[in-house]
């Protein structure tokens, strides 16, 4: 697999499953303006890197730094930094200095139909790579796409989720372009079965471990405003959209639609339209309805305490 992230909170959650879990085989991380400030978000994903000891191993691509047609808006009052003010030094932390958009077309272009997107943040870079190598598309096994909101819990607007927010105009792209693609939506799967309470972080936090600091630490930003907005505990939208791609057994309903994603409204940018099949449209992407929030739980909590010490 390659992620595409905007690395904050729970996209380092993310990148840990990607890179610690025994299933999975990261080649690359991409980078999306998103979360926060691009330069940042690449702290960000070393800092990942050194807390799971894979630091030079995987290689961080930067990609586009905007959306496609609109000015990046950030989500910097949910996420602070991203990481709850850790920092490294980070003399051996270059990224690698080919575009990720390039990235992506040659790392599918070497294994056509064998490697699987994980996408956790806007979608600007597949966009961009759709639009540029014809080829693309056919070569992609699979997106697994972070977004959307099909009821009003929206966490940008009422109507809408942070990543398809972002870059509107990209998701919509994504959508029509023909890939196979699995949706793990932000409501209600992530707000009913992604939300980890008080009782599991601090089970989280009395493992000990380095990577389990790693983890309150880095949502430790987020948990302040979650709280402030009446979530109780921290979101893992990002985590769970790599761990189902791994763990398709933790998925417990999924249904076929025909996504498309609003660009125009005046109150509904970034929505995500699906269609379930009474409107004449072919469906376009698996969505999950419904995944087993405990296996979820125990799986990050796994990994935070089994994954061998940098
Ligand atoms: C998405 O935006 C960010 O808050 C998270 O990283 C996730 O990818 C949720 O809307
Ligand atoms: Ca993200």
């Amino acid at each position: 697999m390659v992620i595409d992230t905007d690395t904050a909170q729970d996209d380092c959650i993310a990148l840990l499953v990607g890179l610690l879990d025994p299933r999975a085989d990261l080649r690359a991380i991409t980078m999306v303006a998103g979360n926060v400030g691009f330069d940042q978000q690449i702290r960000n994903a070393f800092l990942t890197l050194n807390a799971a000891g894979r630091l030079g191993q995987v290689p961080v691509h930067l990609g586009c730094r905007r959306p496609l047609v609109r000015p990046w808006e950030s989500a910097e009052n949910v996420h602070g930094d991203g990481v709850g003010g850790m920092t490294m030094d980070m003399t051996d932390c270059d990224p690698d200095p080919e575009h990720a958009v390039d990235a992506l077309i040659r790392l599918v272009a070497e294994s056509p139909g064998e490697l699987t997107i994980v996408c956790i943040g806007p979608l600007t870079n597949i966009a961009t790579a759709t639009a540029k190598d014809p080829t693309f598309v056919d070569n992609v096994k699979a997106l697994y796409v972070m977004g959307g909101s099909n009821n009003a819990r929206g966490n940008i607007t009422a109507a809408a989720e942070f990543n398809f927010y972002v870059d509107p105009e990209a998701a919509k792209t994504v959508f029509a372009a023909g890939f196979t693609i699995t949706v793990i939506p932000w409501a209600p799967l992530t707000l009913e079965r992604a939300v980890f309470g008080q009782a599991q972080l601090d089970e989280i936090a009395a493992l000990g471990t380095p990577l389990s600091d790693f983890f309150t630490r880095v949502c430790a930003a987020t948990l302040d405003f979650d709280r402030s907005v009446g979530i109780d505990g921290t979101t893992h939208p990002d985590s769970l959209t790599t761990a189902v791609l791994l763990h398709p057994e933790l998925i417990t309903r999924i249904g076929r639609y025909h996504a498309d994603v609003e660009t125009q409204g005046e109150l509904t940018r970034g929505y995500a339209a699906m269609s379930w099949g009474v409107h004449g449209l072919e469906p376009n992407a698996a969505v999950v309805e419904d995944v087993d929030a405990n296996a979820f739980y125990r799986h990050i909590k796994a990994l935070l305490q089994n994954a061998a010490s940098p």
